[in-house]
């Protein structure tokens, strides 16, 4: 499987900054067998688009979509509005929109499966807060998180094929970063759980790590059993940061 790196700016960029920054981006010299996108905000991403133009990278993708097409659901996006945009992927269940917006496991589940429906890659983000890690509960939790996709009838096959992202809400924008054989434990526990509903398929599914990634720690997680990619928020907000860690990330 190649590997993978997401940018994920979150809450920054409308459409001038957006397009400034995939012009930016562009001009960098990215390593051949990375895989690499960017989560863009949705007002963002037709300026996004119309900056890539031919350029197939980065891929394009949203940082949430809602679980219905269309319909009564005033200020939501639904994924059949985003593939208009011919998105690659879709973030889903963040912790931040966790914990500021109340999502549930049962939304995030929805959310991802409807994007699958349309073909979007769902990114399905699991992770334990710093209480639950230290009340030995990580794993539990993030098992818990996984189920609840798992049982909705999340599916690996086609366009819509899913990726899940470790995200410690710990390390998320903190400077402190889970060491690599820390994140990898976790890895193994999600592998394993994707092993137990879809068997060899599982192998499909890439499990990225996210959490205070840098340009100075990419090629440690880059290069540990299980871990498939990574997604990074912080360090991609700049296009020429971002593209150096892509080059950290798979070194020529
Ligand atoms: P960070 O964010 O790299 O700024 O820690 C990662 C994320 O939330 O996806």
């Amino acid at each position: 499987m190649r590997k993978t790196v997401i940018a994920n700016w979150k809450m920054h960029y409308g459409p001038v900054k957006a397009g400034a920054w995939i012009r930016a981006f562009r001009r960098e010299r990215l390593p051949k067998d990375l895989e690499i996108g960017v989560a863009v905000p949705f007002v963002s991403l037709a300026a996004a688009r119309a900056s890539l133009g031919r350029a197939g990278v980065p891929y394009l993708g949203a940082q949430d979509a809602f679980w219905a097409n269309e319909g009564a659901f005033t200020g939501e996006i639904g994924p059949a509005m985003l593939k208009e945009f011919a998105l690659s992927f879709c973030l889903v269940g963040h912790s931040e929109r966790r914990q500021h917006l109340g999502e549930t496991d049962d939304m995030v589940a929805k959310k991802a499966i409807a994007l699958q429906k349309n073909g979007i890659r769902p990114i399905i983000c699991v992770g334990e807060t710093d209480a639950q890690r230290k009340k030995g509960e990580t794993l539990k939790v993030v098992r818990a998180q996984l189920a609840a996709v798992l049982s909705a009838g999340l599916k690996v096959d086609g366009a819509g094929c899913p990726m899940i992202a470790y995200e410690p809400v710990w390390a998320i924008g903190s400077g402190k970063a889970c060491s690599a054989q820390e994140a990898k434990v976790v890895h193994e526990a999600i592998h394993e759980a994707l092993v137990k509903k879809f068997g060899k398929s599982a192998n499909e599914i890439p499990v990225l790590y996210g959490g205070s990634v840098d340009a100075r720690n990419v090629a440690e997680y880059m290069s540990t059993t299980h871990i498939d990619g990574v997604l990074v928020g912080s360090a991609s907000l700049d296009p020429r940061a971002f593209g150096m860690l892509c080059r950290a990330a798979l070194p020529a």
